[in-house]
């Protein structure tokens, strides 16, 4: 494992190809179990492949996202830890989205409108619907870290009983993404992960990017700023160049380059 080093943050890299930033947020489609419906994950393909090769490898039972949106990824992460959680190991998706998704964005990622109410209803029916937990605030604020421990006081035993991984994909400025990286790395046990969406963003910074909103490179600031930084006792470091990522043909790899955080003491 490299110790960090500002000098490995180099964005002439060539590791992956893309042509534009748009080209690489193409976003996967869900498809759900009991409807003919398909939910939107905002992840490209490419990056959703990792995580599934991160999460078989890491076996976390219960996975903490930031920015649930239409809650494509929370379904797809909840899909995978039932496939990879060992026999009787409670697992767990526990969602932070400031807005109450589920009833103010009702319509499809293409803008029609679900057959029958909206994507929460419809996730319902679902098998693993209750193994997903929502809560409404903002990922950055105290209040958030509180009612995540609360739900896992709810639902485990002990703290020996869960291994969670990090996934925070809400907010892309540098000052909310480094709030929650203190935040959510103190649940974070040694040995433990955290995923950091979006640091890609850096590699587009001159490219000419129009999507409103977006404070380019706020998350992987975040990452250097988190890892100068971290908290008192905690050792954190890139771990990226553990594992096997997979790379298409095209040259698509993912879109967390340097933001796979490792604990490592
Ligand atoms: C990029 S989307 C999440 C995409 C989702 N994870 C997926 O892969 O399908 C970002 C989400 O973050 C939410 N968000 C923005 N600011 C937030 C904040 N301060 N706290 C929590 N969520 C926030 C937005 O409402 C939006 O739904």
């Amino acid at each position: 494992m490299r110790k960090f080093d500002t000098m490995q943050f180099n964005i002439e890299d060539d590791w992956f190809e893309y042509d534009s930033l748009i080209d690489l947020w193409l976003p996967m489609r869900l498809q759900l179990k009991n409807t003919n419906t398909a939910i939107p994950v905002l992840k490209d393909p490419a990056t959703g492949t990792n995580i599934q090769i991160l999460l078989k490898k890491i076996k976390p039972n219960v996975i903490i996202e930031t920015g649930t949106h239409r809650a494509g990824s929370a379904k797809f992460f909840v899909d995978e830890l039932s496939e990879i959680h060992v026999p009787n190991k409670n697992y767990l998706v526990i969602t932070l989205d400031i807005i109450k998704s589920y009833k103010d964005q009702l319509s499809t990622m293409d803008g029609k409108p679900y057959p029958k109410g909206c994507w929460y209803n419809i996730l319902q029916e679902e098998d693993n619907f209750d193994n997903i937990k929502f809560v409404t605030v903002d990922s950055s604020k105290l209040q958030a870290l509180y009612l995540v421990k609360s739900i896992l006081k709810r639902n485990f035993q002990s703290s020996e009983d869960y291994n969670i991984l990090v996934s925070l994909d809400a907010d892309h400025t540098c000052e909310h993404v480094f709030k929650e990286l203190m935040l959510y790395s103190t649940l974070i046990k040694p040995g433990g992960y955290i995923v950091v969406e979006d640091t890609i963003e850096v590699w587009f910074a001159g490219a000419k990017v129009e999507i409103q909103g977006y404070n380019i490179g706020g998350p992987l600031a975040a990452v250097i700023k988190f890892l100068r930084d971290t908290p008192e006792g905690m050792n954190f470091d890139i771990a990226n160049d553990d594992f096997e990522l997979v790379r298409n043909e095209d040259g698509r790899c993912h879109n967390f380059p340097y933001g796979l955080l490792k604990r490592i003491s």
